[in-house]
C-alpha cells in the first residue's frame, strides 16, 4: 500500500484516484473547487462515467479514498502526487498550462518530505522540465522531489477498463529510480512498461492521439470516396481491418472526432510543430478534414430537404460519443448551430447529455425520449451512437415522421433495412445500393 495524493477530479483525475485506491493503496484527491468536493464526500460524481460511482463508493467505504481541497492534507505523508488537472487549449491552439502551473506551485509550497510528481495531463513536449524547474524555484527550503510523466490514455466512457487493462503504461523521467518507483504502481495492472525520457513520453502521447485522429479523418475521406463511387465503406474498413498492419480500430466513418482530447491534442501538436518551423502538412488536413464533417451532414440535408426554413429536424443523440455527458467539441453543437442559423426548428434527445447540453444550445428543445424527436420531424440525424437507438421500433418511428428521411452521422442503421421499412435512408459512406449501375455511374468492364 502507497500514499498517492491525486490533483484535480476531472475525468483524469477522479478515474486514476479511484482505481489506485481500490488497487489497495491510500488515495486522497485534491481539488481547488470546494463545490465538487463536497459532493464528492455526499458521493456525487462531478462526470457521468460508467462504473465509476461503484468504484469511489467502495473506496470511501473501505477507508481508502478521500477527498479535500487542501494541499497541505493531501501531500501529508504522501510519496507520490499525481497531477491530473486540464490543459485547455487557448485560441491559437498551444495548451493553456495554468491550472497546470497553478498545481505545481502549490506542491512546491506544501509538500514536506521528498515526492515523486507524477504528470498525467496531456502537457506540450518540455512540460516536465518546466515544471521541475517551477517547483524548484517556489519550494520555501530545498526538498528532493523528481518528476515523472505518465500519459493517460483513457477513453471516456470506458476508462475503468482501459485504467484497470492498459495496452502499455508510459514513464518518461530523467531519474531511473523515480521512474521505476512509478512502475511498481502500475505492476498489478501487468501491461507492458515503456521506460524512457520525459519528453518522449509526452511526444507518446501526442504522437499517439495524432495518429489516432489521422485513421479517423482517413476513413471519412474515404467514405466520402465510397459514396460517389458506390461502395460501402463499413465493408471496405472490415476489410482493411484483418490486415494487421491496418487494425480494425477507430476506422468508423460518421460525424468525425470531437471530445476533450483529439481536437485539443492534434490542435497543439501542430502548433508545436510549426513553432519549431516543420509545416504540419498532414495534422493540418487531419483537422481540416474532421472540421467539415460536420458541415457535410447540415449540407446532405439541405440537398434532400431543400430550404429548412421551418422543417422539423430532429437529433438523436448529443454527446460527443456515446456512454458519457462529455459536450466538448461534440459534433452536435455545430450541427444545431447550423440547423438553427438555417431557419428549422431543432428537437433532440440524448439519454444522459440533455443537462449539460441544454446551456450550448437553448434554442434546440429538448425531448423525453427518441419518439418524441422523431414524432413530426421532416428529418432525423442520428449523431451519437448510443446503444438504445440501435433497438428502436422504426415502425413506430417511421409513422411518427411528417417525412421519414434518416441521416444517420454514425452509421448505426443497415440500409438494406431501412429502406425495406420505407425510410429515405443516408448513411456516411454507404454508397453501395445492390445496383450495378448508380447515379450514372458506369459499369467498368
Ligand atoms: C481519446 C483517446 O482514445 C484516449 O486514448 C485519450 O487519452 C483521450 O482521447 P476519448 O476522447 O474518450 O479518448 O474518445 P474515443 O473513444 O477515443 O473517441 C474520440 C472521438 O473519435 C469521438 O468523437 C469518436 O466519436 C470519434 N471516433 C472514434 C470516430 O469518429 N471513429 C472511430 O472509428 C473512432
Amino acid at each position: 500500500m502507497r500514499k498517492i495524493s491525486v490533483v484535480g477530479v476531472g475525468y483524469v483525475g477522479l478515474v486514476t484516484a479511484a482505481c489506485f485506491s481500490d488497487l489497495g493503496n491510500q488515495v486522497i484527491a485534491l481539488d481547488i473547487e470546494e463545490q465538487r468536493v463536497a459532493g464528492l464526500k455526499r458521493g456525487e460524481l462531478p462526470i457521468y462515467e460508467p462504473g465509476l460511482g461503484e468504484v469511489v463508493q467502495r473506496n470511501v467505504l473501505a477507508g481508502r479514498l478521500n477527498f479535500t481541497t487542501s494541499y497541505k492534507e493531501a501531500l501529508a505523508d504522501c510519496e507520490f502526487v499525481f497531477i491530473c488537472v486540464g490543459t485547455p487549449s487557448s485560441v491559437d491552439g498551444d495548451a493553456d498550462m495554468k491550472y497546470v502551473q497553478a498545481a505545481a506551485r502549490s506542491i512546491a509550497e506544501n509538500m514536506t518530505a521528498p515526492l515523486v510528481v507524477v504528470n498525467k495531463s496531456t502537457v506540450p513536449v518540455g512540460t516536465g522540465d518546466w515544471v521541475a524547474e517551477l517547483i524548484k524555484d517556489a519550494q520555501p527550503q530545498p526538498i528532493d522531489f523528481w518528476v515523472v510523466s505518465c500519459p493517460e490514455f483513457l477513453r471516456e466512457g470506458e476508462a475503468i477498463g482501459d485504467f484497470m487493462n492498459p495496452h502499455r503504461t508510459v514513464l518518461g523521467s530523467t531519474s531511473r529510480e523515480a521512474a521505476d518507483k512509478v512502475a511498481q504502481l502500475h505492476l498489478p495492472l501487468r501491461s507492458p512498461i515503456v521506460i524512457t525520457d520525459l519528453r518522449t513520453a509526452e511526444m507518446i502521447k501526442y504522437a499517439s492521439n495524432a495518429f489516432l485522429a489521422t485513421k479517423i479523418s482517413f476513413i471519412n475521406e474515404i467514405a466520402d470516396i465510397c459514396e460517389s463511387l458506390g461502395a460501402d465503406v463499413k465493408e471496405v474498413a472490415a476489410g482493411m481491418g484483418f490486415d494487421p498492419r491496418i487494425g480494425k480500430h477507430f476506422l468508423e466513418a460518421g460525424l468525425g472526432y470531437g471530445g476533450s482530447c483529439f481536437p485539443k491534442d492534434v490542435k497543439a501538436l501542430a502548433f508545436m510543430a510549426e513553432e519549431m518551423g516543420h509545416e504540419a502538412n498532414i495534422l493540418n488536413s487531419v483537422m481540416e478534414v474532421n472540421g467539415l464533417r460536420r458541415e457535410m451532414i447540415v449540407d446532405r440535408l439541405k440537398q434532400a430537404l431543400g430550404d429548412l426554413k421551418g422543417r422539423s429536424i430532429g437529433l438523436l443523440g448529443l454527446a460527443f460519443k456515446a456512454n458519457t455527458d462529455d459536450m466538448r467539441d461534440a459534433p452536435s453543437v455545430d450541427i444545431a448551430k447550423e440547423l438553427l442559423a438555417a431557419g428549422a426548428k431543432v428537437r433532440a434527445y440524448d439519454p444522459v447529455a440533455m443537462d449539460v447540453a441544454k446551456d450550448l444550445m437553448p434554442k434546440v428543445e429538448m425531448s423525453k425520449d427518441a419518439y418524441a424527436v422523431a414524432d413530426g420531424a421532416d428529418a432525423v440525424i442520428v449523431v451519437t451512437e448510443w446503444n438504445e437507438f440501435r433497438n428502436l421500433d422504426l415502425e413506430r418511428v417511421r409513422d411518427s415522421m411528417s417525412q421519414p428521411i434518416i441521416f444517420d452521422g454514425r452509421n448505426i442503421y443497415r440500409p438494406e433495412l431501412m429502406n425495406t421499412l420505407g425510410f429515405t435512408y443516408h448513411g456516411v459512406g454507404r454508397g453501395y445500393t445492390g445496383k450495378r449501375e448508380k447515379n450514372g455511374l458506369k459499369v467498368r468492364p
